[in-house]
């Protein structure tokens, strides 16, 4: 049977972490949909038209080394409000979702758009603050050179370009339980997830 977690918030608000974390901890498969986004962003960087992009694209290889990048974030919030793009992207995803054995996704629309009927949405949050710092850390560890503000800003435009797009826009399901992990640590933001999933299942 399929049982399907919803996982959305903003950028650097623990959703990856917490995602790969209750998939290890319940044996469900995990999809992180924001590298869908990345890759179209990336294949637009390198000249394709992005609807093109999202059409051609293959989910099972996703894997390119300079999804990560700032540059590539930034690509990916530029695509991902084009209707056509979010629309050639669905099916992959909601097929993931009613895999047998369960499933988690982790995105921006997956609790309002991609899975509405999913059993158990969390909205994982935490202020701007900590949200740069700790992609400021993560970033500064793989070397790359950038500074707090400089992340603060990127983190920051790229909120409100998937907060206020038309198609699909970064917001708690009605039936979302919202976890701020401002205050918590990452044990803590775990724990509290999967509370709340064995409170649904
Ligand atoms: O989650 P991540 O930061 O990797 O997502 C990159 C970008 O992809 C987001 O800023 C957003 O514009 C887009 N995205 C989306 N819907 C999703 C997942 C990601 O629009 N479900």
């Amino acid at each position: 049977m399929s049982f399907t977690v919803a996982i959305d918030g903003p950028a650097a608000a623990g959703k990856g972490t917490i995602s790969r974390a209750v998939a290890a901890h319940f044996g469900f498969a995990h999809l992180d949909t924001g590298l869908l986004y990345r890759a179209v962003g990336a294949r637009m960087l390198d000249g394709l038209d992005p609807v093109e992009a999202a059409q051609t694209l293959d989910p099972a290889s996703l894997e390119r080394d300079d999804l990560r990048s700032p540059a590539v974030s930034q690509a990916a919030s530029k695509v991902a409000p084009i209707p056509e793009v979010r629309a050639a992207l669905l099916d992959f995803q909601r097929a993931f979702a009613a895999r047998a054995g369960g499933a988690v996704l982790d995105g921006r629309d997956i609790g309002t758009v991609i899975c509405p009927d999913a059993p158990v949405k969390l909205f994982v949050t935490a202020s701007d603050t900590v949200r740069a710092e700790r992609r400021y850390r993560e970033l500064a560890e793989k070397g790359v050179e950038t500074t707090f503000d400089e992340v603060l800003a990127e983190m920051q435009e790229r909120d409100r370009r998937d907060s206020e797009r038309a198609a699909a826009p970064l917001k708690p399901a009605k039936d979302a339980v919202v976890l701020d992990t401002s205050q918590m640590s990452i044990d803590e933001a775990v724990a509290a997830a999967v509370a709340a999933i064995e409170e649904r299942r």
